[in-house]
């Protein structure tokens, strides 16, 4: 019998396996379909201070090997999300959720997570994702996931409100990944997790328009898996702190190898828009994985391409 637990910043997780934010909604949408309490975890909708409506449509795009999404952190605000979202996940998920939340200021971060922490679902809650691709307003609209600096602030701000296990999630979008995860990891981050999605865009060539509203957008799915693998293998060798991998992950398989990488636990995102079912597959296929490749205790195999 093989061992899928790992433990991430000091909570044990039956598996590694956690559907993405953004492509897992508030995870009650799924218990509908099956009982998500088979996952490791699964990180929820990135949360705001307003409710977002998001940008104008068309706003996902199909490629080759993946998608492009331009939502634009669509979400009914964090009240919202503790008066209705939380209660009806609470009906149906029993284990610790990672709560992702953005911001558009530092201010706005700390606000969001005290907000929650605050409220009566703070228990619910076991990690904080804390997802720095957002435009920085008061830094001239650059991501704060693209500056040390800048990311290193909201690592402080989110630190001073919550004694939870802090979780930075980084853009690719930037030259050196590792400048950023140091700055955070130095600043008191938990956990960095990576990657989002990568820039990218279409063309329509009947109007020669962009086919996004919004012109550009995010690149996800297995087009970006070699991408996130080479970020997750660099970050690893970069940090102490535990790091949550992600992108274009779709099979049992790639669970192991973004481990070997050097995750500690793995995210699953785009898989999930293709197949409602995708999260619960892997989860089930991953023993069958393990035993194949001889891997008893998914612990050992964290960071072994390094070894
Ligand atoms: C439709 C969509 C919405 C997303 N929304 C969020 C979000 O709200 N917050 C966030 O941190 N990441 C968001 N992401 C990024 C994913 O969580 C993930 O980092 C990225 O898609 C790479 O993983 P994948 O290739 O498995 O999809 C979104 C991705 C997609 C496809």
């Amino acid at each position: 019998m093989v061992d899928t637990k790992v433990e991430l910043c000091g909570i044990t997780l039956d598996n590694p396996v956690i559907p993405a934010s953004g492509t897992f909604g508030y995870g009650y949408e799924f218990a509908e379909l099956y009982d998500i309490n088979c996952l490791g975890s699964f990180s929820f909708k990135g949360t705001t201070l307003e409710a977002r409506f998001g940008n104008d449509t068309p706003r996902i795009a199909e490629c080759p090997s993946g998608m492009l999404n331009a939502v634009g952190l669509q979400n009914p605000g964090v009240d919202d999300v503790i008066k209705e979202e939380l209660p009806k996940l609470s009906r149906v998920f029993s284990k610790p959720v990672m709560a992702n939340v953005s911001g558009f200021s530092a201010d706005e971060y700390s606000e969001v997570i005290k907000r929650l922490e605050n409220s009566s679902c703070s228990d619910m809650i076991g990690w904080y994702e804390v997802n720095v691709s957002c435009p920085n307003v008061h830094g001239g609209g650059m991501s704060f996931g693209t500056d040390p600096e800048s990311a290193a602030s909201v690592v402080r701000a989110a630190r001073w409100v919550s004694d939870k296990p802090i979780i930075i999630k980084l853009s690719p979008n930037v030259s050196d990944i590792t400048e950023i995860a140091k700055a955070c990891e130095t600043e008191g981050a938990d956990g960095i997790s990576l990657i989002n999605t990568m820039l990218g865009m279409r063309i329509d060539l009947k109007s020669s328009k962009p086919l996004l509203a919004n012109t550009t957008g995010g690149l996800s799915g297995p087009a970006v898996l070699p991408v996130a693998l080479r970020m997750v293998y660099q970050v690893y060798e970069t940090v102490d702190i535990p790091v949550v991998g992600m992108g274009g992950v779709s099979s049992a398989e790639d669970v192991i190898e973004m481990m070997m990488a050097g995750a500690t636990a793995v995210e699953v995102g785009a898989a999930n828009l293709v197949d409602p079912y995708a999260s619960k597959k892997i989860v089930e296929k991953l023993p069958a994985v393990m035993e194949k490749y001889g891997i008893e205790r998914l612990p050992d195999i964290i960071g072994a391409a390094h070894r």
